[in-house]
């Protein structure tokens, strides 16, 4: 068995056993593949004190084979009433914990229905976020990975600073920005990538448009690579021409904000704690009312993901957490700055892994 997949099946299993659960049900693409290393589209981790099973369809019984080595294969044909009871029928579970978060409620009661057809004793409870606990920390290949997918980041906004021009548009830009990660070794965008120019980058998720850029106007770019399915997330604020005052000020106290939460944020900060550290500064300068989104996330498999670095957020931050910085102010009609980093709590401390540079030229 691979150590790695045998380790995070031990502390998966460690957690089911306090949990008191015979088994759970893994469903969530992301930690399906953390735990297994199954990267298909559809199917079920079950995974009990003795046995990793992976229910998949015909359509991934061969990967299936390749990339999870170290499970059973179970191959599921026709409706959910008839292949989950034989998935559970040769295991003796009391209890099987599902994903409450991800499950739906139409599949929810259809296993339920299932089990009472059958007459089964099996209960289901519901469990939340217990592979993301695990999938927090990272581990030092996840990290390598997360810094690749950075670092593709970082020469990609190079790129795109060396060939923005007044009257491209968003879209155009844009896709500079995916071509880029794409021919870099990304093996996707992250996720969409964004170009929001003037009013369009008081938005903070604005959808690229048609709308040339112009000089003088404020142009968030937010975009991230993904490498090994590790993904990273970075956010850089622009200006062709020379910028005004209001950009000027905006740009230098959401930099402030940054910076101080970089140099600040410690082991055993609260996401709330952090937060604040940089709503502070944005506060002081009189713009708190145009901060509304919170001070970071946590990146790996997913963009976003834990830990929450926000006023909401009771997550404490640990070694080996890897999670954005990413203030942001937005003006309704002028625009928006939003500065967002990379970062990965090391020896107590944020150690900042994208590069990409801060000040407009
Ligand atoms: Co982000």
């Amino acid at each position: 068995m691979s150590q790695r997949i045998a380790n995070r099946l031990e502390k998966l299993r460690h957690l089911l056993a306090e949990k008191e659960i015979d088994a759970i049900l893994i469903s969530q693409p992301e930690n399906r593949y953390y735990l297994s290393g199954f990267w298909g589209s559809a199917g079920s981790l079950l995974i009990s004190q003795k046995d990793a099973i992976l229910a998949t369809d015909f359509r991934y019984i061969e990967q299936a084979k390749i990339q999870a080595p170290d499970f059973s294969i179970f191959r599921i044909t026709g409706e959910v009433g008839e292949w989950f009871p034989k998935l559970i029928a040769d295991l003796t579970l009391g209890k099987l914990g599902f994903e409450a978060g991800h499950i739906t409620f139409e599949l929810y009661r259809k296993l339920t229905s299932a089990l009472s057809e059958k007459q089964s004793p099996l209960k289901l409870i519901p469990q939340e976020g217990l592979v993301e606990s695990l999938r927090i920390i990272k581990e030092a290949e996840e990290i390598e990975l997360i810094a690749r997918a950075a670092a593709i980041g970082d020469k990609a906004f190079e790129h795109i600073e060396s060939v923005i021009r007044p009257g491209m548009t968003e879209k155009q830009a844009a896709w500079e920005i995916e071509k880029f990660l794409r021919e870099h070794d990304s093996q996707s965008a992250s996720f969409d990538v964004i170009v929001a120019a003037g009013a369009n980058a008081a938005l903070p998720h604005h959808h690229p448009s048609d709308q040339p850029i112009r000089e003088g106007e404020s142009i968030v770019m937010d975009f991230g690579a993904r490498v090994a399915g590790y993904t990273s997330d970075l956010t850089r604020t622009i200006c062709l021409g020379s910028p005004d005052d209001k950009f000027k000020k905006a740009y230098d106290i959401v930099l402030g904000a940054q910076l101080a939460a970089i140099a600040i944020i410690k082991d055993g900060m609260t996401g709330k704690e952090a937060d604040s550290l940089a709503r502070t500064v944005i506060k002081e300068a009189g713009y708190d009312e145009y901060f509304g989104h919170g001070l970071g996330h946590g990146v790996g498999l997913q963009t976003h993901e834990a830990p929450r670095l926000s006023y909401l957020s009771s997550d404490v931050l640990k070694s080996n957490m890897v999670f954005s910085i990413e203030p942001g102010i937005y003006l309704p009609g002028w625009g928006g700055v939003r500065i967002e980093d990379l970062v990965v709590l090391e020896g107590g401390k944020v150690r900042v892994i994208s590069q990409a540079r801060k000040v407009a030229k």
